[in-house]
């Protein structure tokens, strides 16, 4: 008998989500190039319905009809290879969804191609790390609607669930899941920023040591900062180095690595010309981060302040930098969800922010009680502009900006980078300034260039003669 779906590649995320599929009642069949990965995972699958093939061939016809085919290789070049050994043994109708993190044109090509065969593409992000695979993931299925539907039941199976809801909504056409999922990373780095300068502050300024930044973390997660990254935050702050006893953090070198989804965010947000500096700027942290040995010369060279203390009790302080937080936080988010609106008309996704804050609730690496409080923004008004205009939000911003602002002149008095918070107040300020110094930019522009500008009090397009008198 024929298996109900297969999955090719074999690494830990493609191994982790077959099990999870098959957990949930459905056969499956396995596939690797190597087939040393086939065999393990078949030793390590006793008692399971994984059957494990050995030669596309013999994975293809191992599939019901219409097929449906997981690709969970490497983005880029091996998904296309992978894609081209498949097609000629593929039927009209058959399904193959990659659900690795690849950049959303590359889907959106792979999508058209395909289609051009009869072949329906599914780009999906599935968000959780190795544990969510495995246990329940976020799914971001883009593709064919009808394709979607197909494999529906199995993604919410095995997606992550919240109060009974699955993490697992059809999100839009061709490439619209691998965006959204992008955005996803997006978001996650600039979380991760200003969960880091919370700490650096509390550490320079307050002089915490590990264990207290464990109990702020820890007391920060059962309120309005619950998620994912904050709990495991305040997990690696009680994490103690085997070889030497110090804290985990202590010994680890501040050079933050990344795979290149954060920057793609960044870029598509400058290709849209839509704002997204919070997780542009850490993005760039994590460039600055990985300059070290230029760090470590600098620091011999350039100096910063005097330590200033900061006025009110280490408890106030430690509330403010919480506030400020929140209130960056809810910024970024806001810059998210304009990206993937503009990219929605961009793209014709007709994307469903309600929906997308929703499946980001469980699940993912982003996860977090606030992102209910988004979706209720959305059920207020689908068409939101922006997510600081919501009641909700508006009420919190208005009122934690005083925290965030005594925040950024803390740090900025002990010479202490917060590229994250101050530009998240920034974006708050500019977004909220009725009239910005652009008339001037405009005027420049028009003094060296006949750029040309619009006026306040008529219509039309003007030009100043500006050296004349
Ligand atoms: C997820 C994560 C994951 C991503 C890592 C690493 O949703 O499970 O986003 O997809 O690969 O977070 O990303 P960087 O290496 O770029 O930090």
């Amino acid at each position: 008998s024929k298996q109900q779906i297969g999955v090719v590649g074999l690494a830990v995320m493609g191994k982790n989500l077959a099990w999870n599929i098959e957990s949930r009642g459905y056969t499956v069949s396995v596939y690797n190039r190597s087939s040393e990965k086939v065999d393990d995972m078949l030793k390590e699958s006793v008692g399971k319905q994984i059957v494990g093939t050995y030669s596309v061939e013999e994975f293809v016809s191992s599939l019901e009809s219409p097929r449906k085919i997981m690709l969970m290789v490497q983005a880029g070049a091996a998904t296309d290879a992978t894609i081209n050994s498949l097609l000629p043994l593929l039927d009209k109708g058959d399904i193959l969804i990659d659900g690795g993190n690849t950049y959303y044109k590359d889907t959106i090509r792979r999508n058209k191609e395909l289609s051009e065969h009869g072949i329906h593409f599914i780009g999906t992000g599935v968000s959780g790390g190795e544990e969510g695979a495995l246990t329940g993931p976020s799914i971001m299925p883009g593709g064919q609607k009808e394709a979607y539907e197909l494999v529906a039941p199995i993604f919410e199976a095995i997606s992550a669930k919240v109060n009974g809801d699955a993490c697992s909504i059809y999100i839009g056409p061709d490439g619209a899941g691998h965006y959204v999922k992008m955005v996803h990373n997006g978001i996650e780095y600039a979380d991760m920023q200003l969960i880091a300068e919370s700490y650096f502050l509390m550490k320079n300024v307050l002089n915490l040591s590990a264990d207290e930044l464990h109990e702020v973390f820890a007391e920060w997660n059962k309120g309005e900062l619950d998620s994912y990254l904050i709990e495991i935050t305040a997990d690696i702050f009680k994490k103690k180095d085997a070889e030497t006893g110090k804290p985990m953090v202590d010994v680890i070198l501040d050079k933050a690595g990344q795979k290149g989804t954060g920057k793609w965010t960044s870029q598509s947000a400058l290709d849209l010309g839509t704002p997204l500096p919070i997780i542009t700027e850490s993005v760039f942290a994590r460039f600055i981060s990985s300059l070290k040995e230029e760090r470590v010369k600098a620091s011999k060279v350039l100096s910063g302040p005097a330590p200033v203390l900061p006025e009110g009790s280490k408890e106030e302080v430690i509330e403010a930098i919480r506030r400020a937080l929140y209130m960056s936080k809810i910024a970024s988010y806001a810059q998210g969800f304009a990206q993937m609106r503009a990219a929605s008309e961009e793209y014709d996704w007709n994307l469903q922010y309600g929906d997308i804050a929703m499946i980001f609730r469980g699940g993912c690496i982003i996860r977090a009680q606030f992102l209910q409080k988004i979706k209720e923004a959305y059920d207020r008004d689908p068409g939101l502009l922006n997510l600081m205009l919501d009641e909700y939000f508006k009420e919190i911003v208005e009122s934690y900006q005083a925290a965030l602002r005594e925040v950024i002149s803390i740090a900025v008095k002990n010479g202490v980078p917060v590229p994250g918070f101050s530009t998240a107040l920034s974006y708050y300020d500019s977004y909220r300034t009725e009239t910005l110094p652009a008339n001037l930019i405009q005027a420049q522009r028009d003094y060296f260039g006949a750029h040309t500008y619009q006026r306040v009090d008529k219509d039309g397009t003007f030009h100043t003669e500006w050296l004349e008198d």
